[in-house]
């Protein structure tokens, strides 16, 4: 790694989203809770800043929020790049790769094998395991890798790997092409094929990748569905990357969905491969995700120096039942609230807005800070409401909502250079229907935006480069008076120790 005086402290670099310190990331792997350590490895190559031979990075936290860099963890060697996969607390030790007193920790990941793939191989990736026995610190390769070889389909990756205690089995779900293959196995090392999902199902305008299977109960009831993320490269519902969900019925075989439409987990342009921590303690009882904040369609341009890319801040996912669709809310994890601090937040009464009104910020560090705005949208008369982030350079983040159109919007296209990548300046949309009160909370760091709407039922996560950071916040309405009825800005503290 290429440590720098600066690191940390770069143009653009996130002040409490994760980054490796240098060199490119991608999707986030093998997320797994162990002896109070939350894992996170990562698609990592240490020798550029554009994607390469891929490795897993990992880095540990304590509260998903302060991260720990340690050394790389598996290596690419004979058998292929290390692509995507998952990991799992062994606890019963049922690979027999580690001790009843001491179990294992295992990674099941893609073997992609570069050669194979170029030379026009029908067979280049395949799965295999990786296993430690000091709590994630070291890891050794399984010595008769690959456990999965491909049964000829080219795009045959990206494994998550779970318990599923009704069969007493583990159930390996797996990107192939345009759908999932879901398997079993005793010890993780035998697989045996049981059923596919998705030909036809859900939104298909390019390869499914980077897939999640899990149960969660319905909120306010007992119910429980479980919930398959599916991530889709390009076709996204605003162009490129993009996470679409479904839910459905899972008896340790085959998966039975209730809606065959697509829904997206984010309608930002940045929340890719996004998929969810193993072995949450049931005492905690949260399904937690963590996405890579970027997009295939600009990742390895985008004007970042000595790093490339972020994870999204961590989000609790939960389901409830509404309008009779199971919709996946996302929120941040309450563990960001440790960050919230530094300078006194400033509070908004009760106000009109009419035209863009600027707020006053006192000493709030706008470009890394928390914004909630309550509206009453029964007393307004707004065709359009939101806030706008600007610099000295008069660059623009536009944040937004046409009650008219009943839509969500980031809009980029003025909130500084994009000369990297056409496809990068742009408006995002999102359907939504707003009640008489609509909640958006924001965070900002540097170079992104995620806004989580009425507590998290529609998210947007979007990158942004300004010239400058973001100093002036305004609200404004369109056509009429909207009425705000409080707002919070509130300063965040940085993760990092700045070198
Ligand atoms: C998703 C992905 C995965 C693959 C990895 C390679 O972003 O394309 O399907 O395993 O990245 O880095």
């Amino acid at each position: 790694m290429t440590a720098s005086n600066s690191i940390y402290t770069e143009q653009y670099r996130p002040q409490f989203h994760f980054t490796p310190e240098a060199n490119w990331m991608n999707d986030p792997n093998g997320m797994v809770y162990y002896e109070g350590e939350y894992h996170l490895f990562y698609q990592y190559y240490p020798d550029s800043t554009v994607w390469g031979p891929m490795h897993w990075g990992h880095a540990i936290s304590k509260d998903l929020v302060h991260w720990e860099h340690m050394p790389v963890a598996i290596y690419p060697d004979s058998l292929g790049w290390i692509f995507s996969g998952s990991a799992v607390a062994d606890l019963k030790n049922t690979s027999g790769l580690g001790t009843a007193e001491n179990p294992p920790l295992v990674a099941i990941y893609t073997y992609h094998n570069d050669k194979l793939a170029k030379s026009g191989s029908k067979t280049p990736q395949s799965q295999a395991l990786a296993f430690s026995t000091d709590k994630g610190r070291t890891w050794t390769k399984y010595a008769n890798n690959p456990v999965l070889e491909s049964p000829g389909i080219p795009d045959f990756r990206d494994p998550k790997v779970f318990w599923h205690n009704e069969t007493g089995k583990w159930v390996m779900i797996l990107a192939v092409q345009d759908r999932v293959h879901l398997y079993s196995s005793p010890n993780l090392i035998s697989w045996a094929f049981e059923s596919e999902f998705g030909k036809g199902i859900g939104a298909h305008g390019g390869v499914w990748e980077c897939p999640d299977l899990f149960p969660l109960k319905v909120e306010g009831s007992d119910v429980s569905k479980w919930v398959m993320l599916v991530n889709i490269n390009p076709g996204g519902p605003n162009g490129g990357s993009a996470n679409q969900y479904f839910t459905g019925e899972f008896d340790g075989k085959k998966f039975t969905p209730d809606e065959t439409n697509e829904k997206w987990v984010d309608w930002g342009r940045d929340n890719y491969a996004g998929v969810t921590w193993s072995n949450v303690p049931e005492t905690d009882g949260r399904r937690l995700f963590i996405g890579w904040m970027s997009n295939w369609d600009y990742a390895n341009v985008v004007p970042t120096t000595v790093w490339r890319s972020a994870t999204t801040i961590p989000r609790e996912l939960s389901l409830i039942n509404q309008d009779n669709s199971y919709l996946l809310v996302s929120k941040p994890v309450k563990e960001m609230e440790v960050l919230r601090g530094g300078t006194t937040p400033v509070y908004l009464a009760s106000q009109n807005i009419s035209g863009e009104k600027e707020m006053a910020l006192d000493s709030i560090t706008l470009s890394q800070s928390e914004l909630i705005f309550d509206f009453n949208l029964e007393d307004s008369s707004a065709d359009s409401l939101g806030i706008v982030l600007e610099n000295n350079l008069q660059e623009k983040l536009v944040i937004g909502y046409s009650v008219s159109q009943k839509q969500f919007f980031v809009d980029r296209r003025a909130a500084g250079p994009s000369e990297f990548s056409k496809e990068f300046a742009g408006i995002s949309k999102a359907p939504y229907t707003a009640g008489g009160h609509l909640q958006l909370r924001i965070f900002v760091d540097v170079a992104s935006t995620e806004l989580f709407v009425d507590g998290g039922k529609l998210v947007m996560t979007d990158i942004v480069f300004p010239s400058e950071n973001f100093t002036k916040l305004s609200l404004f309405a369109e056509k009429g008076e909207v009425k705000l009825k409080s707002g919070n800005i509130t300063n965040l503290n940085g993760i990092w120790k700045k070198k």
